[in-house]
């Protein structure tokens, strides 16, 4: 056996890869994978817009293309981006390959071996991969239903040994937790981090995703915020809108971080798919976004509310939840004492399954979560799912 590298001997396989193999029989209910529906994809609309370009175009989509993004598809995002007041006109803008690539590229600019990043606890599990990937310390802090605990982020920056480098935050329908940061918290975040020696990461692939008016108000990014206290580095991402298949995100951040991610991006792929660059361009140029995510909204947003209701008339008491406002998941807490994965095996033995908590937990530990996609789930399968799901924790907790 050749010896691995230590980055590679820090890998793990996620617990939601494993799962996924489960969540393919079709006799099985699946609140596991935090993807989009299927049938919301928008394969009629991409036909159209294929069968509609001309040769040249369907030929640039073949070859390789510039390593920031295709020109057009990168103006395009611009525009976009400028709707939600993003200053795309004093930084610069690389498309990437989803944004997990764009998280990894920041990563991989800003830390060396040992180097501190801290994670929201519960995290996204492709950013801890990435940032444990390339050997850094993670510190994580705990989250309450309006976004981290400041005082535990506080605390993180008092040893100096540790002097963070990067803040790693999904503050908005975050994975898996299903909250989103309040107005005040973000203040607060980005108020503490000013003048602080960090970069800040902004992972925004749900922003699109609430369910009313009132929580659309909470999506303005804090990169919004002009100057900003602290270096941002803002990712977002066509996966949750388009569909994953399409391997295409963004970075929004600084010239100077820009024109080294550039440096960084020519090591992984030298550029992203042309050929979905050039779809996703038609897409936001003929202006079918915005009907588009209209009624993914109404479709997540029932979803949501039948699990909640559902979940709101089988669990126990002692069960607790945030009510999402928008987004794919909904993130269950039980009693302290009780390990999700006894929950789970009782639930896929039933026919139903979800994602154990510690999958989310960057030190591997806390387990007595779970999350449960609403997302991927037929509707008519929801409140069967989530029944089975509830028995096997009052089972429990008899
Ligand atoms: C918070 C968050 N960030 C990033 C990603 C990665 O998305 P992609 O690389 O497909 O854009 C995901 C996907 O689940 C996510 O939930």
């Amino acid at each position: 056996m050749p010896s691995f590298s230590k980055c590679v001997q820090e890998m793990r396989t996620s617990e939601i890869r494993d799962l996924m193999s489960l969540a393919t029989r079709p006799d099985i209910i699946s609140f596991a994978g935090g993807m989009p529906n299927n049938d919301l994809f928008p394969v009629k609309e991409i036909d159209e817009i294929y069968n509609n370009l001309s040769d040249r175009e369907k030929k640039i989509g073949f070859q390789y293309g510039p390593t920031p993004g295709y020109p057009p598809l990168i103006e395009s995002v611009k525009e976009y981006l400028r709707t939600k007041n993003l200053p795309v006109d004093s930084n610069e803008l690389i498309i990437t390959a989803g944004s997990l690539q764009a998280i990894n590229i920041v990563a991989k600019l800003f830390i060396d071996p040992g180097d501190t990043v801290i994670t929201e606890n519960p995290c996204f599990i492709g950013g801890t991969s990435a940032f444990k990937s390339y050997q850094a310390n993670i510190e994580s802090v705990p989250l309450d239903a309006d976004g981290i605990i400041m005082d535990q982020l506080k605390r993180k920056f008092d040893d100096k040994s540790k002097n963070p480098r990067l803040v790693y935050l999904s503050p908005y329908f975050h994975n898996p937790a299903g909250i989103i940061y309040s107005e005040k918290r973000k203040m607060e975040v980005l108020h503490f981090l000013a003048g602080k020696d960090c970069v800040l990461i902004e992972d925004d692939p749900y922003n699109e995703l609430y369910f009313d008016e009132k929580s659309k108000q909470l999506t303005v990014p804090m990169k919004t915020i002009q100057p900003e206290p602290v270096p941002i580095c803002y990712i977002g991402s066509f996966s949750k809108i388009l569909g994953p298949g399409m391997r295409l995100g963004w970075l929004l951040a600084s010239p100077e971080i820009i024109s080294k991610a550039q440096l960084a991006k020519q090591s992984i792929d030298a550029c992203s798919s042309t050929f979905t660059q050039v779809l996703a361009n038609q897409f936001l140029a003929q202006g079918k976004l915005k009907s588009y995510v209209e009624n993914l909204r109404i479709i997540y947003a029932r979803r949501m509310k039948i699990m909640n209701d559902c979940l709101k008339a089988n669990m126990p008491p002692e069960v607790k939840w945030v009510e999402p406002k928008g987004g794919f998941y909904i993130w269950v807490e039980l009693p302290e004492n009780i390990d999700s994965l006894q929950i789970m095996k009782e639930s896929a033995a039933k026919g139903a399954i979800f994602v154990i908590g510690k999958t989310f937990d960057p030190h591997g530990v806390r387990n007595n979560c779970f999350r449960l996609a609403f997302s991927h789930t037929p509707e008519d399968k929801i409140e069967k799912g989530v029944k089975i799901v509830s028995e096997a924790v009052k089972a429990k907790l008899k």
